[in-house]
């Protein structure tokens, strides 16, 4: 049974919680490789919503092992309180597991990140303030705070206090914020590292062990390609690896471990804070496609900026993540439009055209989107069983998109619950290869 890698295709929210979900149903382990409570997953079953920032959606299968890995960056209140609500709502969270090696997001962080925010001012990245980007730099500085330091209480405190002096400094000296007080967060501290100690574990000998025992394992990416800290649009990034290359470091197993890479994306394209997006909609447009969509935040509940399918970005996606096969969410709302412009190359500043995506920042930032208009369905999906019960000019919009970037389009998501994707071959080939 194969380890497959699932991506974000675009800027984040492109749907991923909800195809991890159903392909969870046949996996035994389901790892988060990086990132942070940054992401949100939001799943619907059975009428109920989850939102998930830290534990991977496959925790709603029974008997599912759910890793967080090296890569991510650990908010230890976060996970407390989601581990805490999970169980509340009769969810077992005795599968999860943390790498020891994942590095945590302490009060410090968070602070630091909405301060430096506000003092960019106009040139703010819109990060979603929680603490990613400062925990991601002290891991790179050598300084941080791992997942692996709560096992013991005493070097934890140490870590805790010899940071803190420093970093209240920076608050007060460098922001002019309040500074955070020892004390009690030494305490709050203390007992988060009480509740999570059963959860730590080496996570890369577990992963390594259920690929080497031939069970299907399920490497998750959070936000997306276009936020990757070094292939996207920087600096309006975030501060990991959102690629699929990178599930191999996160996760902490070998590349040729990897099977395969089921890439997700909008049948639209939506983007949250600041930076460039070409094919942004401009006019009433944007506010109904962001309307049908729901098109809000997950973790912050900011708006969501949204656009048409840009097919130069998606066809970037599928190189750098060496996609074997892509997932298309949210086909039903575009049902709603007549007709409905797809980017199929930029217009860069001097008049050329290209079909890939720019190599230097100032040509994305002034690259225009070349439209070419499909025609709309206009008819709900609501009552499409099958790909072949999809109205015919939909289907030519997935035809349209699988041609342009020559990767199979191996699933079809056509409504919010978990039951409404439409395949090809079936579930068993959504990943490909
Ligand atoms: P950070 O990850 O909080 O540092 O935010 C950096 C950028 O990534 C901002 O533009 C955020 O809006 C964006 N971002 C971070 N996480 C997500 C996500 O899960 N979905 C969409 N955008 C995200």
């Amino acid at each position: 049974m194969p380890a497959t890698v699932i991506v974000g295709a675009q800027w984040g929210d492109e749907g991923k919680g909800k195809i991890v979900d159903l392909l969870a149903r046949d996996s035994e382990v389901v790892c988060r490789y990086q990132g942070g409570p940054n992401a949100g997953h939001t799943i619907v079953r059975d009428g109920e919503t989850f939102k998930l920032h830290h534990v991977p959606s496959g925790i709603l299968y029974p008997g599912t092992v759910c890793v967080v890995g090296a890569g991510c960056v650990v908010d230890p209140g976060l996970l407390v309180r989601e581990l805490d609500e999970l169980e509340a709502r009769g969810i077992p969270t005795e599968g999860v597991r943390v790498s020891g090696n994942a590095h945590m997001i302490m009060p410090w962080h968070v602070a630091l990140d909405s301060a430096s925010e506000r003092r960019l001012g106009k040139l703010q990245i819109g990060t979603t303030r929680r603490g990613i980007g400062p925990a991601y730099a002290d891991k790179a500085a050598r300084i941080g705070i791992r997942v692996q330091d709560i096992l013991d209480s005493k070097i934890l405190r140490q870590k805790f206090e010899t940071a803190l002096a420093e970093k209240n400094v920076q608050l007060e000296r460098l922001h002019d914020a309040e500074p955070l007080e020892v004390e009690t967060l030494a305490d709050e501290m203390e007992a988060y590292a009480a509740r999570l100690r059963p959860y730590v574990a080496d996570t890369s000998l577990l992963v390594d062990r259920a690929i080497r025992d031939g069970r299907h394992v399920l490497l998750e990416g959070a936000q997306g390609t276009l936020l990757d800290v070094d292939h996207g649009t920087y600096p309006f990034v975030t501060s990991s690896n959102p690629v699929a290359g990178a599930a191999s470091t996160g996760v902490g197993i070998g590349p040729t471990r990897i099977d395969r890479v089921l890439g997700v994306a909008k049948a639209y394209v939506t983007r949250v804070g600041e930076g460039p997006f070409p094919t942004e909609i401009d006019g009433p447009g944007q506010a109904r496609v962001r309307e049908l969509g729901a098109e809000y935040g997950t973790t912050t509940g900011r708006e969501r900026r949204c656009g048409w399918l840009d097919l130069v970005a998606l066809r970037f996606a599928v190189r750098v993540n060496g996609m074997t096969s892509l997932a298309l969410t949210k086909l039903d709302v575009l049902s709603a439009f007549a007709e409905i412009p797809v980017c199929t190359r930029y217009r860069l500043p001097g008049g050329l055209e290209t079909d890939e995506f720019p190599a230097h920042q100032s040509d994305f930032h002034h690259a225009e989107p070349v439209y070419e208009t499909l025609t709309g369905w206009e008819d709900s999906l609501d009552a499409v069983e099958e790909l072949d019960g999809l109205p015919e000019a939909a289907r030519s919009y997935v035809g349209f998109v699988e041609n342009a970037l020559g990767v199979e389009v191996s699933l079809v998501s056509i409504g919010a619950e978990r039951q409404r994707v439409v395949t090809p071959r079936g579930l068993a080939s959504v990943a490909g290869g």
